[in-house]
């Protein structure tokens, strides 16, 4: 009901404020002040995103609750609490961790995303979905972006909520993360309604390459031009910026990201052999299936001859092949 939203939204709202003092002004927030200072977070960027912490204890947060009659039953259904299985008795949900808050899209605190500060499993956790906290349906700082994503008509789409802040440290203000790499209709969607331009930049391991391939089929779909930021291996977004700096973050990966048709030949290129006859077929195959798929006459000519020209295939049988596939599609 819109009453309990209410009482879900205000338990969060407070909540965030609690972590955020306690990470910015105690004691009990060293470690994680110092956790986040060698992560290179700064000040303004710790603010913008309202970072906090939990410190590391069963009641910090249930008790400040209880004290403020927020009632526990919707505490828990919210997810801010835990209760013991055996008496039903109320806990803090996390503790000892960095704590991410996470909007909707009309500003308001729905979740929150915990990160460990040391190893530890997991990694992140997560706050569980309820009425008001869809994964599926949330985009990670949305609510802010969105004025810069239409003003540029360009979004970034990331993986994780640190990918998220370096950027916009590094001065991309228009970047935003699906929660885990699978992106929905919904929020594809959602960034339809404000560009017809989004820029990939997840992570370059096989996951986040995988993730890229399936995402960028779902946001052409719905109208929207994609292009694909690629990182050198072992470097994340976050990762790239701490090393490598802001400029070459938005000139190398940023500025020179790739068109869609450029990623699928990289893409389909991993783990293959060229020189081997059989994975150049295969290869060959993939692309010529991609461009099938292409409306516009020039665009599939154009890649055409790329093909023809780098393996030394006539254009004649590349062409034969291609429109056999596209015959065969369904
Ligand atoms: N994620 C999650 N639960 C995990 C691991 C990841 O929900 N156990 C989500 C988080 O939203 C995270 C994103 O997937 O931000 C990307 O995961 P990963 O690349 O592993 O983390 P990073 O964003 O690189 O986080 P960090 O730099 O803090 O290690
Ligand atoms: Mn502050
Ligand atoms: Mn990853
Ligand atoms: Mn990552
Ligand atoms: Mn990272």
């Amino acid at each position: 009901s819109e009453k309990a939203s209410r009482i879900w939204y205000d338990g969060h709202s407070l909540a965030a404020k609690l972590y955020h003092h306690v990470l910015t002004s105690t004691d009990e927030g060293k470690a994680a002040r110092e956790y986040l200072r060698k992560r290179g977070f700064t000040k303004e960027a710790i603010d913008t995103f309202q970072i906090g912490y939990a410190p590391n204890s069963w009641d910090f947060l249930t008790s400040f609750l209880q004290k403020r009659n927020f009632p526990m039953k919707e505490m828990v259904a919210c997810g801010l609490v835990s209760v013991r299985e055996f008496d039903q008795k109320p806990f803090d949900r996390f503790r000892d961790r960095i704590m991410f808050p996470i909007w909707n899209k009309q500003g308001e605190i729905i979740a929150f995303g915990g990160r460990v500060l040391k190893e530890g499993n997991p990694k992140y956790l997560n706050s569980p979905e309820s009425t008001v906290f869809n994964k599926g349906e949330t985009l990670y700082f949305f609510h802010k972006a969105r004025q810069t994503i239409r003003k540029k008509n360009e979004a970034v789409l990331f993986e994780g909520y640190v990918d998220v802040i370096s950027a916009w440290r590094a001065g991309i203000e228009n970047g935003v993360a699906a929660l885990g790499t699978a992106l929905t209709e919904t929020q594809t969607k959602l960034l339809r309604r404000v560009t017809d331009q989004v820029i990939l930049c997840y992570d370059p391991d096989n996951a986040g390459q995988n993730a890229t391939y399936k995402n960028a089929r779902l946001l052409e779909k719905a109208g929207i031009r994609v292009r694909v930021a690629q990182l050198p291996d072992g470097y994340d977004p976050d990762e790239f910026i701490q090393k490598q700096g802001a400029e070459r973050f938005n000139q190398d990966i940023i500025g020179r990201s790739l068109t869609l048709m450029g990623f699928k030949s990289l893409f389909f290129r991993r783990g293959k052999n060229l020189q081997d006859e059989g994975q150049r077929m295969d290869y060959i195959h993939q692309m010529l299936k991609e461009i099938s798929s292409l409306t516009r006459a020039v665009e599939r000519d154009h890649y055409l001859r790329q093909i023809s020209e780098e393996f030394s295939i006539s254009l004649d049988a590349l062409k034969q092949e291609q429109r056999q596939i596209y015959r065969e599609r369904v």
